[in-house]
């Protein structure tokens, strides 16, 4: 397979609104990001994606956005982002951008076209129906957002008819049935190739292609989740036949003609239509990732879990395609808190998952805070949440009759918004995000987990990322190596071997609190293999007298031929 960048990059994503705010209004900005350029460049990362920074009234934290040529006034300018560009391409660093293309915001100007008569000429940018005979909305769809009645459907008195939003009623759905809509997008997505950017993530783009007719969805109503009737079915416009031609265009009119990387957000991606998507000869994308490892919905990981879903996307991409490993991003619940420990095992579990991560075909995608071990939060109040999912969720479970602090119990633990309270630099005030008023409640926290504190740390976490990503460099079968398990029944320890022409890396991580007995391979007791990593200090099991694993203790061994 031709080797690419992306094949070596790793991945960080920035989630501007919370990363670090430079001018005191409470919310993070460019200028902060650039003054952290320096902390990512000594983590070792080479690739930044950052979350929507364009121009958004933010009913999404810009997942809603109003104007895709520019940046949100909170965050900065076009100036701002084009120095921060050329600073970490100065540093080696590349830049992707969110690119949602899915929907806009209802403050996009196209929108605020579209809706004003039929007969406009950006009507067709977006899908408008007109209601049932009694009025009613087109079909039984939910928004994924409960908002609003519940409805997928929000009625427009202004020419009566409704337009369809797959999220937040401010976030119409683009109609991709239209040429001019498309060739517009075309139009900016070269400008912001022209503009120095090295490539776009694209947000739900399984979901672009709509069903023919607009047909109800035969779900069966989940009575604490959907609203009045209307049926939140996530399956409703995925994949849908069609979608490949939407891919194969934009590759054509844009992607292949040009330098740069294309990784999906792939609601819908399983093992079996995965490469439907990110094979070459498809000409469509690059990379996608799945839900299938980690989910905000999967509140725990096994080793079996975690053996099963590697060996199967191993052999998916095996010849063909290329993988993204990562088990949280700003849609998540904290990985340490729900696949790791975030008690007194905080930091070594932190560094095992970082481990499997890192060492697992594909390209490592971090998180921010991430490399810290932040961990989750929990409100005891809804008014401090502010994820629509979480808020509309909730509402749903008080209209179903649920108690606050039962619907908040529920809503907690898996919101994203364990994932957005602001960064947690030191142990300041407001954790060195800001010298304002923080957009959102930080983390309390933050007085224990901190960069600061965690660098200070003998056990830092930041560091161990940094020898991890290093690894990358120096280890071919990190990116080459083809991937097989052993001690495949063993419910404590997840092993696996990476063997590629030049090396072979064993990779050996207990995943629990216990200590686990277990003798290592005779070659590795005679000292054949080299310790590359491990997250414990001095002894090496087996050799020093030790027959076990400490809790949540991980080792990579290399052998070289
Ligand atoms: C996926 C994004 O990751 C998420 O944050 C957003 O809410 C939805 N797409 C809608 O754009």
């Amino acid at each position: 397979m031709e080797r690419k960048w992306w094949h070596e990059a790793v991945v960080y994503e920035i989630y501007c609104k919370s990363f670090c705010d430079s001018d005191g209004d409470g919310i993070g900005d460019l200028r902060g990001v650039i003054s952290k350029l320096p902390v990512l460049k000594e983590l070792g990362i080479n690739c930044i994606w950052f979350a929507p920074i364009y121009k958004s009234p933010q009913v999404d934290n810009g997942y809603d956005v109003a104007d895709y040529q520019d940046i949100e006034p909170d965050y900065g300018t076009l100036e701002d982002f084009k120095e921060l560009l050329d600073l970490a391409h100065s540093m080696g660093i590349r830049v992707i951008m969110d690119m949602v293309l899915n929907h806009s915001s209802d403050e996009h100007r196209w929108f605020q076209e579209s809706r004003k008569s039929k007969d406009n000429p950006y009507r067709n940018y977006y899908i408008w129906q007109p209601p049932k005979a009694d009025g009613s909305e087109p079909n039984n769809w939910g928004n994924y957002f409960r908002d609003g009645n519940g409805s997928a459907w929000e009625y427009d008195e202004l020419t009566g008819e409704y337009y369809l939003h797959q999220y937040a009623k401010k976030m119409p759905d683009l109609n991709w049935e239209y040429e001019p809509l498309r060739k517009e997008v075309y139009k900016m997505l070269h400008w912001w190739l022209d503009f120095g950017v090295d490539g776009f993530r694209l947000d739900v783009f399984t979901r672009f292609k709509k069903p023919e007719g607009f047909p109800d969805t035969k779900k069966a109503p989940n009575v604490i989740l959907d609203r009045n009737g209307f049926i939140m079915d996530n399956t409703m416009c995925l994949n849908v036949e069609g979608i490949h031609e939407i891919l194969h265009e934009l590759y054509t009119e844009v992607f292949g003609t040009r330098e740069c990387m294309t990784v999906g957000e792939g609601a819908g991606v399983t093992s079996q239509n995965a490469l439907g998507y990110v094979a070459k000869e498809r000409e469509e994308i690059d990379m996608v990732y799945h839900f299938e490892l980690s989910h905000r919905k999967l509140f725990s990981m096994t080793p079996e879990h975690f053996r099963k879903v590697q060996t199967e996307w191993a052999d998916v991409f095996r010849h063909n395609g290329w993988a993204v490993q990562y088990m949280s991003n700003h849609d998540s619940a904290r990985q340490v808190s729900v696949y790791g420990s975030d008690g007194i095992y905080r930091m070594p579990s932190a560094k095992l998952l970082a481990t499997l991560i890192h060492t697992s075909p594909g390209t490592p995608f971090i998180y921010q805070g991430e490399e810290i071990g932040m961990v989750n939060v929990e409100f005891d109040d809804i008014k401090d949440h502010n994820c629509c999912y979480t808020v509309g969720d909730y509402n749903s479970m008080i209209q179903s009759g649920m108690s606050a602090e039962e619907a908040l119990k529920i809503v907690g633990p898996r919101s994203r918004d364990n994932a957005r309270t602001p960064y947690q630099w030191d142990a300041s005030k407001h954790a060195g995000f800001t010298t304002g008023q923080p957009w959102m409640k930080l983390n309390p926290r933050y007085t224990e987990i901190n960069l600061e504190a965690d660098r200070k740390s003998e056990d830092s976490i930041f560091a161990y990322y940094q020898e991890m990503i290093k690894l990358r460099q120096t280890h071919p079968a990190i990116i080459e190596g083809d991937l097989r398990f052993l001690l495949e029944d063993h419910p404590q320890i997840i092993m696996y071997l990476r063997e590629c022409e030049k090396e072979t890396l064993l990779v050996i991580a207990n995943y629990s609190n216990e200590k686990i007995s277990l003798q290592l391979p005779e070659d590795i007791r005679s000292g054949k293999w080299q310790r590359v990593i491990t997250n414990v200090k001095g002894t090496i099991p087996s050799v020093d007298g030790r027959d076990y694993l400490l809790p949540w203790e991980t080792e990579v061994y290399s052998n070289t031929k």
